[in-house]
């Protein structure tokens, strides 16, 4: 009996989605024989029960189209808003599963999505998953879809910016996307020469970063560019920030609802501060080297158009691997990049954890060697 599949696409769009949808389902339908049906806008398609048929003629010509043509959503099955207030869903899911008659159900997504996929599991679907996300930060991957993409996408940003820059004799800090993990403002900053690489992983302190834009105006460099992850902190914010976490996580044990309101507000209210930290920065690296500053922020320009000849290699084979591993009923896996293959590792593996940046890896010395400043 030939099987069925299902697919969706969940959580922020990123490159080379549709080459992985186009991957999974050419290679089930041609080497395998299997039904595939797409759910429209994530996990919220598969309660609405809102589909589209993928054959030969859908599945034509998405090679190299940028976002996804199902849609997606960042709808979780166990927390949907419905009508005004949040309601798990999961019941319904597993009803419109059966419905469809479906043996597996391919969810493509980056960490949230991995940890749904898994809860799925645990209520009985068969299901395996693709990691996909500009940030780079599925755990038990060498590397995420999209990531190539984006990288190149926020080098040339920093390629164009240097020479305004230069011309101003300004400093420019370019806000890069990624909120946990420093990947993509890392590998651009590199690639496109930024003088100064902020990331989550390493809290900066403001005036290491002010000295080393001034070491470089001694020394007849007048302009400096700075790249900043979305979720790079300054020492002071994340001593604060992991302080108000650890207050909350202590009124959560006491059980003290009156304690607990008030620590989650204080966490909501240092996490909304952090929301304009790149502008500040700017400001204050203004202040303090009496150079002129200007703000670039990337935002989601860095997931937009077609994927990169990368991105479309890699989904592309990590898609038709996902429909080997269904042909051989290999279920709760995702289906990881390594090296130029593809490996299943278990979802208990992958779901609730994040591959942030390594403070040795290769890429943070490469940076330091060179004498970019990383704001320690
Ligand atoms: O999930 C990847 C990501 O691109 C993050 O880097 C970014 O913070 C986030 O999505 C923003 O997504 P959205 O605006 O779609 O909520």
């Amino acid at each position: 009996m030939a099987k069925h599949i299902g697919i969706l696409t969940a959580g922020g769009d990123s490159p080379g989605l549709n080459a992985a949808l186009r991957g999974v389902g050419k290679a089930a339908i041609g080497a395998y024989g299997m039904q595939v049906v797409g759910f429209r806008d994530g996990f919220r398609g598969l309660v609405e029960n809102r589909t589209m048929r993928l054959d030969g003629s859908t599945l034509s010509g998405i090679l190299t189209v940028g976002g996804t043509i199902l849609g997606t959503s960042r709808d979780k099955p166990h927390r949907m808003p419905m009508g005004g207030q949040e309601m798990d869903m999961t019941d319904v899911i597993i009803a419109n599963y059966q419905k469809h008659n479906l043996d597996v159900l391919v969810c493509i997504g980056g960490g949230g999505t991995q940890k749904n996929a898994y809860r799925l599991m645990q209520y009985g679907l068969n299901v395996i998953t693709l990691p996909k996300t500009i940030d780079n930060d599925v755990a038990m991957t060498d590397v995420t879809f999209g990531f190539d993409t984006a990288l190149g996408i926020a080098t040339e940003a920093i390629d164009r910016l240097h020479s305004t820059a230069h011309s101003h004799h300004r400093i420019i800090v370019v806000e890069v996307m990624g909120h946990n993990a420093g990947w993509l403002a890392l590998g651009a900053g590199i690639a496109g020469g930024a003088d100064v690489i902020l990331i989550p992983e390493i809290p900066y302190d403001v005036n290491v970063v002010a000295e080393s834009i001034l070491a470089r105006y001694r020394s007849g460099k007048a302009f400096s560019i700075v790249a900043i992850s979305e979720g790079a902190m300054s020492r002071e914010d994340a001593a604060a920030i992991q302080e108000a976490q650890q207050a909350v996580k202590k009124a959560e044990k006491k059980g003290d609802p009156d304690k607990l309101a008030e620590a989650q507000a204080h966490l909501a209210a240092l996490e909304t501060a952090q929301l304009d930290s790149t502008v500040r920065l700017a400001r204050q690296l203004e202040q303090l080297t009496r150079l002129e500053s200007r703000v670039t922020i990337l935002g989601h320009l860095q997931r937009g158009g077609t994927p990169s000849a990368a991105d479309r290699l890699l989904a592309t084979r990590l898609g038709t691997a996902c429909a080997d591993l269904i042909a051989q009923g290999v279920y709760g896996v995702l289906v990881a990049a390594r090296g130029d293959g593809a490996e299943p590792v278990p979802l208990s593996e992958v779901a609730g954890k994040r591959k942030t940046v390594p403070l040795d890896h290769p890429w943070i010395e490469s940076a330091r060697r060179i004498g970019t400043c990383l704001g320690d």
